[in-house]
């Protein structure tokens, strides 16, 4: 039947797509603006499971490998599962693609400090200027001798990176509207209008990111290579099985301290206190850099390794302080249908969904 009133709708109120390529997984949301709040329309994820097995068959690497052409094939595969409607793409780039460094500036104008960080920026980037993109934000200020300082976060994203991106989206046929990196998007899905100091740290399989963030704001990104995949290695090694039934245990089991599942828990704990001690270190230079600034009140656990069963009450007890798993539908109107799955689904969707968010605030 022919719907006018979906019609008029659509025209009204444009769909954004956001797309998340991890290092084995690519999650995308499509969303539009509900009544209330953004709407989330359609959902998609595609593992690469094969990873496991081949060691070097990752999506993305910390040397910035991507591999275009495999990424384009599965991002058509699924544009087709969720028979996408939108044409522009917001995605996301990790962490470890970006270098990230926290500056102090005179107080000054956008304007002056625009041409201050152009001239100086060559002092603190590892590479050639004219081969990276430069972004900053303002994450603190400070008084010193009577003069105010301002904290610039700047942000560093290869521009062959950047190209790297729009082909692989143009190959799928999309145009890429927006590249932020991921600790943004996390900020601001997990934080907006909420003012306590946090921490997000995003369990990843190859790779954990571990941001400060408070109202939406970004002031700190930190990077751990302890995440999903080691504590699926150990068990595989630990236990001499192969890692795909390393997988499955560790996603049944979880962590325990104590009955059955105790034993696969002390192989896999001292990779989860790798992943805890990164945390500790990163509030640790943290504190250096933001020495007024209040200490984090709490840590959201996101991406897929917050689904580990019983990882919120050991990290909460061997940091001591609330530990929580990211709950990115709550910002987002939904069908009922999915709200079984939220709870798993929410910490693997939270920066797809971040990233279309930023077309409503
Ligand atoms: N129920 C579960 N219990 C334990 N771990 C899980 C569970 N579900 C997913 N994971 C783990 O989450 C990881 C994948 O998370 P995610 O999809 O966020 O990674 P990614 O975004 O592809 O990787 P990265 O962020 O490193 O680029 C894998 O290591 C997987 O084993
Ligand atoms: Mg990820």
């Amino acid at each position: 039947m022919w719907n006018v009133f979906e019609n008029l709708k659509q025209a009204t109120f444009p769909i954004y797509l956001g797309v998340d390529i991890g290092t084995t997984s690519i999650k995308a949301v499509e969303v539009k603006q509900g009544e209330k709040l953004p709407e989330l329309l359609n959902y998609g994820m595609l593992e690469l499971g094969g990873y496991l097995l081949r060691a070097n068959n990752a999506l993305q690497t910390s040397t910035l490998k991507i591999f275009e052409e495999e990424v384009a094939e599965l991002l058509k595969v699924l544009m087709a599962k969720m028979k996408l409607r939108a044409k522009e793409v917001v995605a996301s780039i990790p962490a470890f693609a970006a270098f990230t460094t926290v500056l102090d500036f005179p107080a000054m104008t956008p304007e002056e400090l625009k041409k201050t960080i152009a001239f100086q920026a060559k002092e603190y980037i590892p590479q050639p200027l004219s081969e990276v993109a430069i972004d900053w934000l303002k994450v603190g200020e400070f008084e010193d001798k009577g003069y105010k300082h301002d904290q610039i976060l700047i942000i560093s994203v290869p521009r062959e990176q950047i190209k790297r991106y729009q082909r692989l989206f143009g190959m799928a046929g999309l145009t890429l509207r927006a590249l932020e990196i991921e600790s943004l998007s996390l900020a601001r899905i997990l934080t907006m209008g909420d003012p306590t100091p946090t921490i997000i740290a995003d369990i990843g399989s190859r790779s954990t990111s571990i941001a400060f963030a408070a109202r939406g704001e970004l002031r700190y990104v930190g990077q751990s290579d302890f995440a999903g995949a080691s504590l699926t290695q150990a068990l595989a090694q630990g236990l001499n099985i192969n890692p795909l039934r390393a997988e499955e245990l560790k996603r049944e089991r979880g962590i325990a301290q104590a009955g059955q599942s105790y034993e696969l828990s002390t192989i896999m704990l001292p990779f989860l206190d790798a992943i805890i001690n990164e945390v500790k270190k990163a509030q640790f230079n943290y504190g250096n850099q933001f020495p007024g600034a209040p200490q984090p009140e709490r840590v959201i656990l996101t991406g897929g390794g917050a689904n580990l069963a019983g990882i919120t009450g050991y990290m909460e007890k061997e940091l001591g302080f609330p530990v929580v798993k990211s709950m990115p539908f709550m910002r987002f109107e939904h069908s009922a249908e999915l709200e079984p799955m939220v709870g798993e689904v929410g910490p693997m969707l939270a920066v797809a969904m971040g990233l279309t968010m930023r077309e409503f605030v």
